[in-house]
């Protein structure tokens, strides 16, 4: 098939499409002018199938865009069908080989039932996958892959990093510092281009897996102030990899003293101390690692009022950025539920840490973190005044001076069946006043668990 058969050949398969799907709206779905234009769209889809696996239709300005070059010669029920995809939200449809007519039936009942405009693509997945249509997916167009999805495989990915650079020094190898700037570096990079989805990613805590998770979470929130302190790229890499490896020395500790919940016997707690000078003699070997890094892993703990550990020698003059990992280290630390803590909300950590500021945290940081983060921080969840129960899901559009919130359980508590994102700057037509407005943050335990990255890029998509 070249190039003019196969767009004509796809022609002929949209306009069936979008005869069915206009019969729908007239005919029972048994009818055959629902039902024949199905099969002949299924016998000529077949075809496709013999040299590829499957064949990916993208919607983009109203045009149908095969393999990235648009389809023209557009006719009415081209347009209906694409109009549909549009509307609804669809970017893209990709027929995979051994496609049904089932499949294709189902597909034109879920574009002829649907009455929603600008669905979430999350959405539609799961409503296509209820609706049992199994060999037509639709994904994402390629340009636009959801910030959430990305920063979420390059958190992933930093993880990997830590668990690899861990397991390589228990095992007496020396890992390889290449690694942690190649992540710092991405994880940095998906700051700048979208701030919330990489924060969102610091809330979600995972207990078993504290100390990776913990690891990247510092890296991050020190990045963020290292932006705020508008840092050079190379120095807030260094400021990241820091992060990412502060608590690398705790290796060479036995790993029932890292995890022993509850206090620590004066003798252990000198074993802990040990840490952050072994992190200094361990990353002094690695490669691809700055000299800062190297101090900023050595000063984690040494306090702004240079108490802390290991004690500075007089006249020591800390590295300026230690204080970053420092700030960054408590915020997480106090957000996390532990075997002997609960998790603190960003609220209560921060009023923590405003007490701290001045004695053991350096009180411009602190200031800094609380404004790199906003009041309410991505991931935060709030009730309104309505009563409803929301997650913050943005908050780098600032000239409203309020956060972006998804509404995801109504007035009494029940969840709603996708988050709906409501704009707090709209008013009330009557009183001039804004119609909802945050009452205060909620414990998110309290709640049915929602999974967070699922509902920020369902909720931005
Ligand atoms: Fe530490
Ligand atoms: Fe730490």
């Amino acid at each position: 098939m070249d190039r003019k058969q196969m767009e004509s050949a796809i022609s002929g398969i949209v306009r069936l499409l979008g005869t069915s799907l206009k019969n729908r709206g007239l005919y029972p779905p048994s009818h055959p002018l629902v039902r024949t234009p199905v099969e002949k769209c299924h016998a000529e889809l077949s075809p496709f199938f013999a040299e590829r696996a499957e064949l990916a239709l993208t919607v983009s300005d109203g045009t149908l865009v095969l393999e990235g070059v648009p389809v023209f010669h557009l006719t009415s029920s081209l347009e209906l069908f694409m109009a549909r995809l549009g509307s609804i939200g669809v970017p893209a449809v990709i027929f995979e080989r051994g496609v049904t007519i089932r499949d294709i039936e189902n597909f034109v009942h879920f574009l002829h039932e649907t009455k929603e405009q600008g669905l979430p693509v999350g959405i539609i997945k799961e409503r296509l996958a209820h609706r049992g249509v199994l060999h037509i997916r639709i994904t994402a167009a390629e340009e636009d892959e959801d910030d959430f999805t990305v920063a979420r495989e390059i958190y992933g990915n930093a993880v990997g990093v830590v668990v690899k650079a861990l397991k390589d020094v228990r095992n007496g190898r020396t890992p390889n510092g290449a690694d942690s700037d190649h992540a710092v570096r991405e994880m940095n990079g998906m700051l700048s281009r979208n701030r919330d989805a990489m924060l969102a990613l610091t809330l979600i805590k995972n207990f078993d897996e504290y100390t990776y998770n913990h690891s990247v979470n510092v890296s991050i929130l020190s990045l963020a102030v290292a932006e705020s302190l508008s840092l050079a790229e190379q120095d807030r890499v260094s400021v990241g990899v820091a992060g990412l490896l502060h608590d690398v020395g705790k290796t060479q500790l036995a790993l029932d003293l890292i995890r022993k919940p509850g206090t620590l016997t004066v003798e252990e707690f000198e074993e802990i101390k040990k840490h952050p000078e072994e992190g200094h003699i361990i990353l002094g070997k690695m490669t691809h690692i700055q000299e800062a890094t190297r101090y900023m892993v050595l000063e984690h703990h040494m306090r702004f009022d240079l108490t802390g550990y290991p004690r500075p020698e007089p006249g020591h003059r800390v590295h300026p950025n230690s204080q970053v990992i420092a700030v960054a280290d408590c915020y997480d630390a106090l957000t996390t539920m532990r075997s002997y803590q609960k998790a603190r909300t960003p609220q209560q950590a921060l009023e923590i840490m405003r007490k701290l500021a001045g004695k053991s945290l350096d009180p411009d940081l602190v200031q800094l973190l609380e404004r790199s983060l906003g009041v309410y921080p991505v991931g935060t969840m709030v009730r309104l005044n309505t009563m409803e129960v929301g997650i913050v899901t943005g908050n780098s559009k600032e000239e409203k001076g309020v956060p972006n919130i998804a509404v995801l359980f109504d007035r009494a508590g029940n969840p709603l069946a996708s988050p709906v994102p409501v704009d707090l700057a709209t008013e009330d037509p009557f009183t001039g006043k804004p119609q909802r407005v945050i009452l205060g943050t909620v414990n998110p335990l309290l709640h049915p668990p929602v999974s967070l990255t699922g509902v920020l890029s369902m909720a931005s998509a």
